[in-house]
């Protein structure tokens, strides 16, 4: 492993090419699932509304949104230190989950074309915008002189095992929190010009329209299959991965706080801000949606960020490997504890509120 003259704390593989963060359970990652079962799966009922879905996608909004226009051509070297750091581990961890999703999405396309054409068109698309989405930030990397290879990602990564219906819950997720994480970025640089030291941010307003539209599929793809929502056990899995979902935001978005504090963003507010509209927006598609009102389920999300950070620094310390894994144990424990605290607050049912939600 080599270091970058221009960005000298930054690991490279080769010259110019960013090695990839370690993976750890928070770095995006790259899913696999059951694709027999996709298969097999009877959209029938919900054909249309699909169809409704799938054209939207097809008309292609953003075909000549992606493009690097004038200013994008200008020299970045007097982003430097700090600065320069935040924002590259912003572009990588957006970049990568971008291809994740672009490597999934092509491989459901290709495994599903026979069985499920409907199904493999919308992926179709999904992996259209996402490869413009990656390429787009892999290409605002170059700008810093670093680029990721995503062909060494490809091979090198390992894949999570995903059954069907937990990829269906969690990208619905990940595509309807990415929304409103572009959404609020964009809204608040429209606000505040000043932050805006790169154009990349004023390009999220159009770009978060595609992760919308990507969980408006998803959305319609839950509610063909009632087995994954309407009963007990959906409605434990639904909780739990709205909490995993927000758990993780909270802990990422905490750790880069001076990301978020460079470009005028206060972090708390932000990530309260994404988790309660999320949480809201998914009360479309799922029976029931978390409390983010109960007056300590933000103080419980904290605390499991709290607590991440000690798990960080202790892993970060020189401490011996037998002192680190005793000491690991306890702070693992508070995390889950908070976890399964947020996990038992009433949640609600989305069902009865769904004429009225946005
Ligand atoms: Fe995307
Ligand atoms: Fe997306």
């Amino acid at each position: 492993m080599v270091r970058s003259l221009d960005n000298p704390q930054v690991e490279l593989l080769k010259p110019g090419v960013k090695a990839p963060v370690q993976e750890t359970l928070l770095t995006p990652r790259f899913y696999t699932t059951d694709f027999d079962a996709l298969a097999k799966m009877d959209i029938s009922a919900y054909e249309t509304e699909l169809r409704a879905v799938i054209d939207e996608l097809k008309a292609d909004y953003n075909r000549h949104h992606f493009v690097r226009d004038e200013e994008f051509k200008q020299n970045w070297d007097h982003i430097q230190g700090e600065k320069r750091l935040a924002f590259i581990d912003f572009l990588e961890r957006s970049c990568t989950s971008e291809f994740s999703g672009f490597l999934l999405f092509k491989e459901l396309s290709r495994r599903l074309k026979e069985k499920q054409p409907l199904l493999s068109e919308a992926f179709d698309y999904l992996a259209r915008d996402e490869a413009r989405h990656a390429g787009f930030l892999n290409k605002s990397m170059a700008d810093f002189n670093l680029s990721l290879d995503l062909s060494y990602l490809t091979k090198h990564r390992t894949y999570t095992f995903f059954p069907p219906s937990w990829i269906i819950y969690t990208v619905y997720l990940s595509e309807k929190i990415g929304y409103w994480r572009y959404i609020l970025v964009y809204k608040h640089i429209a606000k505040n010009p000043e932050f805006q030291f790169y154009p990349l941010f004023r390009k999220f307003e159009n770009w978060c329209q595609d992760e919308n539209r990507h969980g408006d599929f998803f959305k319609a793809l839950l509610r063909s299959q009632p087995q994954l929502w309407n009963n007990w056990r959906a409605r434990l899995w639904i909780r739990f991965f709205l909490l995993t979902v927000f758990v993780t935001h909270t802990i990422t978005v905490f750790e880069r706080a001076n990301f978020y504090e460079m470009i005028g963003i206060h972090p708390r507010k932000y990530n309260n801000q994404v988790i309660e509209e999320t949480n809201k927006t998914s009360a479309r598609a799922f029976p029931v949606i978390l409390n983010t009102s109960h007056p300590y389920f933000f103080w419980y999300l904290e605390q499991c960020a709290i607590t991440n950070q000690q798990l960080t620094a202790l892993k970060d310390s020189n401490k011996s490997g037998i002192t680190k894994f005793f000491q690991r144990i306890p702070l693992l424990m508070k995390v889950i504890w908070y976890m399964l605290k947020i996990y038992l607050i009433r949640p609600i049912n989305a069902e009865a509120i769904r004429e009225t939600v946005r």
